[in-house]
């Protein structure tokens, strides 16, 4: 049977990472940065022409061991860093689910989200379905706030998510990417000691929470200034609840000058930041005399697609 590919988008979390585990609300946009994966029916199991290592590849293992039977051929290539706070592993899941379900069955997003989410939650341990959902829907997403079209609601264990789509007005956000590497199960994982242990981090869970729904109505009336000073305010909280790092705060402070506001994106710990600017030159060069790697990124970028 002849090969096929299938590309989905790396995300950024624009408020709400961390709490969006425990139920709290979340807004996260596609990017056009992406992954992509060809496969093809074959006798053995490879994954970039070597057999696959099933702890070096848990979210493929998982896929494959829930929805594949027989062998097959994987190649992958992606525009986003791996442990970078942009959905790597998302977009691995999504474009992965995305080509497997092509072999069997009619495109659904639904489906495909919440085998994506699955993946995530089997290797991570811990996860909610913020980064499968907008890789696997692309444009922007909306978990657990009102008003948006309803796309799909995702339960475990005792949290519930509903997704909707999120129109993101054209906004210019700029990325800086601090080069290192952090996996997200042990920053989520972190965070989960802190939150059953002390009142105070859940606490802070609930002002991310409040935040971020505040957040969403800026978000709808354009106003960029309150959503700028709103990010930076959830940088502060995140940074209480552990996940920033020097390397972060330095690219933080470097952007604020030139923007709305700034903060950490993803699961933090190092990964990537964003600034909502109108500046965006001076953003990127502050980004780079910072040592960091800086990416401008435009909204509206399609979901998880077959490409050929
Ligand atoms: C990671 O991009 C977002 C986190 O909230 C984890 C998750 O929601 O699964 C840190």
């Amino acid at each position: 049977m002849a090969s096929l590919t299938a590309s989905a988008p790396g995300k950024v979390i624009l408020l709400g990472e961390h709490a969006v585990v425990y139920g709290k609300p979340a807004l996260a946009m596609a990017i056009d940065l992406r992954f992509r994966c060809t496969i093809a029916p074959s006798d053995s199991v490879l994954i970039n022409g070597w057999e696959i290592d099933r702890a070096k590849h848990p979210y493929t293992s998982h896929i494959l061991n829930e929805h594949w039977r027989g062998g097959i051929e994987i190649e992958t290539s992606s525009d986003i860093p791996s442990g970078s706070g942009l959905g790597s592993s998302a977009a691995l899941c999504a474009s992965l689910n995305t080509a497997i379900m092509a072999y069997g069955m009619e495109p659904d997003e639904e489906v495909c989200a919440r085998r994506s989410f699955e993946a995530e939650l089997n290797a991570q341990g811990s996860a909610s379905p913020v980064d499968t959902s907008a890789s696997v829907h692309g444009q922007g997403i909306a978990v657990n706030l009102e008003g948006g079209k309803p796309l799909w609601g995702i339960s475990h264990a005792e949290r519930r998510w509903s997704i909707s789509h999120l129109d993101v007005p054209r906004l210019t956000l700029v990325i800086g990417h601090t080069g290192i590497s952090a996996p997200t199960g042990p920053l989520v994982a972190k965070v989960r000691r802190y939150y059953e242990h002390s009142n105070f981090a859940k606490d802070i869970v609930d002002e991310i929470g409040s935040l971020t729904e505040d957040a969403a109505k800026a978000l709808s009336s354009g106003d960029r200034v309150g959503l700028g000073s709103m990010m930076t305010e959830d940088h502060k909280l995140l940074s209480i609840l552990g996940v920033s790092s020097r390397e972060l705060d330095k690219l933080v402070q470097a952007a604020l000058p030139y923007s709305f506001g700034a903060k950490l994106t993803g699961a933090g710990g190092g990964g990537s930041m964003i600034a909502l600017t109108d500046r965006p030159d001076k953003v990127c060069e502050a980004i780079e005399r910072r040592g960091g790697r800086p990416y401008v990124v435009s909204s509206g970028q399609p979901g998880a697609i077959i490409e050929k």
